[in-house]
């Protein structure tokens, strides 16, 4: 039986504005009344977040020769071993509690990243996402598309200010950057009754505006309020 809640997961690639979306959705839905869990991933959990710094260049003045040696599947299976322990501790109770879970990021990064990005296909990433995932599957994904360029600058201004460490995937430039977004693409064609497009280059405003449209289409049928 699906569980009472609504599983609702934000996309694109770096520099996109999910985060902010995220905030600014969370703050809607509570102000309607609705419980909400606000989660993201690589993360969510305790071990979730440690995984996630594997992800970030080391500050300065560290050594790490973590970044530079991985394995493609070595980063698949990392993504998705944090998303089962983010799933058996988090995404799984929310839902069956009624909640609304909104995520920053989830099981179309990997199709992205890895599948497109790091080419390893989208076939390896599905066996992994039936086992690990299953029939937990978002309700509703807002791919928040910009071109890479402008994202690229946003991140760019982000690390400038110093107030965020370096993903190991901004620091790959434009054109990974483009083959990701081209693959966010490709899964938004392939699926688009859940995957929404929403053209995230113009004002903050006006882009919350459209994303809320979307989502509070869905809120009338979710009865966990
Ligand atoms: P972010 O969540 O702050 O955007 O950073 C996380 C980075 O990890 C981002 O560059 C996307 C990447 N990522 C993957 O490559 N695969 C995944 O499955 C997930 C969840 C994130």
């Amino acid at each position: 039986m699906k569980s009472p809640g609504l599983f609702i997961t934000l996309e694109g690639i770096d520099g996109s504005g999910k985060s902010t979306h995220q905030r600014l959705l969370v703050n809607h839905l509570r102000a309607l009344g609705y419980r909400v869990c606000a989660t993201r991933e690589p993360g969510g959990t305790a071990m979730g977040e440690q995984i996630r710094r594997l992800f970030f260049l080391p500050s300065r003045g560290q050594r790490s020769r973590l970044s530079s040696k991985r394995h493609p599947l070595t980063e698949l299976a990392l993504m998705y071993a944090a998303r089962a322990q983010h799933l058996d501790e988090v995404i799984r109770p929310a839902l069956s509690r009624g909640e609304v879970v909104v995520s920053d990021r989830f099981n179309d990064a990997s199709r992205a990243y890895q599948g497109y990005g790091r080419k390893l296909g989208i076939r390896t990433v599905e066996s992994l996402d039936r086992i690990i995932c299953g029939r937990t599957q978002p309700d509703l994904t807002i791919l928040l598309d910009v071109d890479p360029r402008k994202a690229f600058t946003r991140v760019r201004r982000r690390a400038a200010r110093g107030n965020r460490r370096i993903g190991i995937f901004e620091a790959q430039g434009l054109n990974f950057q483009s083959l990701v977004r081209a693959g966010y693409l490709a899964i938004a064609r392939r699926d688009p009754r859940r995957v929404k497009v929403v053209h995230a280059g113009g004002p903050a405003a006006q882009v919350q505006a459209k994303i809320r449209r979307l989502v509070d289409r869905l809120l009338p049928r979710h009865k966990g309020r």
